[in-house]
C-alpha cells in the first residue's frame, strides 16, 4: 500500500479521516463563517459584478506589477476606517495575510511569542519566519510575562494572537496583553479574523478596547462574506509590508469581484449599525439554552459556540445524527483542536431566528 493510502486507513481508524462534502442549502446552517450572511445580500453581489464588469475577472498582476487597481486602494481606506488603524494592505486571504506579516516581522533572532490556540496560519507564520517561537498557555498572560521575561534574545520579540478563538470563541486578554507588550518593548500582531464586522461596530476587539497593536490582521471572508484578507496598521509598517512580504510581493492581486464584494459588506455594515451586537445577542441566547441544557460551551463569548464531546468518533456520530435531523454542525477534530477535546462547533450567523436557536438546542438535547 502506498504512503498515503496508509496515511489514510490509520486517519480512517481513529476517526480522524476529514472528507470534502457538498451541503445543500437546505440545511439549517452552524457551520458556516458567513456571521452577518453577507455572501449573498444584493448589495454586496451587485458590487461584485460591478468591480468585474469594470476591471475584468483578474487583476492580471501582482500589485507591485500591473495589478494595483483602484479598488484595491478604495478597499485599504475603508479598512483602515473601519479599523481605527491609520492604514490597510489587502492580501489574498487571511492564511497568506497571516504568513505574509509573521515572515516578514520576524527572523532567525527574533522570538514570536504565540497563543498554544492560534490558528494554524499564524503557526504556520511563526515556523517559516525561522524565529525561535514560545507558545504560552491559552490566554494567560502570567505564563506570556514569564516567557518574555526568561527570553535572552537580543532580537525583535513579537506577541501574537487571535483575538477571538477560531474553535472555542473565546476572546483574548487584549489589554493586558497589550499592556505587556508595551512594556517589554515587543511589537503585538492580533488576529481579528473572527471580530471584524462583529465586535465594536464591526471594527474588531481592539477599536472596542480602544488599543493599537502593531498590526491587525483579518480576512474578507468571514463577516464580510467573501474572499480575501488584510493587514492594518501604520504608513511606515504597510510600507515595510509591500516591500518585504512575500506572500504580498510574489502573488497576483486580489481578483476585482473578492475586492468588490469586500466594498459592498462594508457599505452594509457602515449603513447598518447594530447588526454585529444583534448576532453577539443572539449567540449569548445559544450559549445560555445550552448551557441551562448541561452542555460545556468552553468559556465561548463570541458567536462561535463549541460543544465540546471529547473523543473523536463520539463527536462524529452526535455531528451525524444532527444532520440527519437537518441541523449542520461539522465535528471538528485533532489536530486542529487538541486530543481529547473533539467538539461540535456551532457559528450563529444572522440567517438563524431565535426558533432554529430553540430547535437546534431541542436536537441537541435529545441526541
Ligand atoms: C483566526 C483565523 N485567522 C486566519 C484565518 C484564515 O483566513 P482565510 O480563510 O481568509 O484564509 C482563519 C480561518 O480560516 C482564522 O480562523
Amino acid at each position: 500500500m502506498s504512503f498515503a493510502g496508509k496515511t489514510l486507513r490509520e486517519l480512517e481508524n481513529s476517526g480522524l479521516r476529514r472528507q470534502l462534502r457538498v451541503h445543500s442549502g437546505e440545511i439549517l446552517n452552524f457551520s458556516t463563517n458567513d456571521y452577518l450572511n453577507l455572501s449573498s445580500h444584493p448589495l454586496v453581489r451587485k458590487r461584485a459584478i460591478e468591480a468585474v464588469e469594470l476591471f475584468g475577472a483578474g487583476a492580471g498582476g501582482s500589485r507591485l506589477m500591473a495589478g494595483n487597481l483602484s479598488l484595491h486602494e478604495d478597499l485599504e481606506r475603508e479598512l483602515a476606517l473601519l479599523t481605527g488603524m491609520k492604514t490597510a494592505l489587502v492580501y489574498g486571504s487571511g492564511f497568506l495575510t497571516n504568513l505574509g506579516v509573521l515572515t516578514s516581522l520576524a527572523g532567525r533572532n527574533d522570538v514570536i511569542f504565540s497563543d498554544r490556540l492560534n490558528h494554524a496560519s499564524l503557526v504556520d507564520g511563526a515556523t517559516a519566519s525561522r524565529a525561535e517561537v514560545r507558545r504560552y498557555r491559552h490566554g494567560n498572560v502570567e505564563h506570556l510575562s514569564d516567557l518574555l521575561r526568561s527570553s535572552g534574545s537580543v532580537g525583535r520579540k513579537i506577541i501574537v494572537t487571535d483575538s477571538v478563538f477560531s474553535m472555542d470563541g473565546d476572546v483574548a486578554p487584549l489589554r493586558d496583553i497589550h499592556k505587556l507588550s508595551t512594556a517589554e518593548g515587543c511589537l503585538l500582531v492580533v488576529d481579528e479574523a473572527h471580530a471584524i464586522g462583529v465586535f465594536g461596530s464591526g471594527g474588531g476587539i481592539c477599536k472596542e478596547l480602544g488599543i493599537c497593536p502593531d498590526v491587525i490582521t483579518g480576512t474578507l471572508s468571514k463577516a464580510l462574506g467573501g474572499y480575501g484578507g488584510f493587514a492594518a496598521c501604520s504608513a511606515e509598517m504597510r510600507e515595510y509590508f509591500v516591500n518585504r512580504s512575500r506572500s504580498f510581493v510574489y502573488t497576483t492581486a486580489l481578483p476585482p469581484a473578492s475586492v468588490g464584494s469586500a466594498l459592498g459588506a462594508l457599505e452594509v455594515i457602515n449603513s447598518t449599525p447594530g447588526m454585529g451586537s444583534s448576532l453577539l445577542d443572539l449567540a449569548a441566547d445559544f450559549r445560555k439554552k445550552l448551557v441551562e441544557t448541561g452542555f460545556d460551551v468552553n468559556g465561548s463569548a463570541s458567536q462561535i459556540v463549541p460543544v465540546v464531546i471529547g473523543e473523536s468518533p463520539a463527536a462524529l456520530s452526535l455531528s451525524r445524527s444532527l444532520e440527519d435531523k437537518g441541523v449542520l454542525a461539522v465535528a471538528i477534530r485533532p489536530p486542529t483542536v487538541p486530543s481529547g477535546t473533539a467538539r461540535l462547533r456551532f457559528s450563529v450567523t444572522l440567517a438563524h431566528s431565535s426558533d432554529d436557536i430553540l430547535r437546534t438546542v431541542s436536537e441537541l438535547e435529545r441526541l
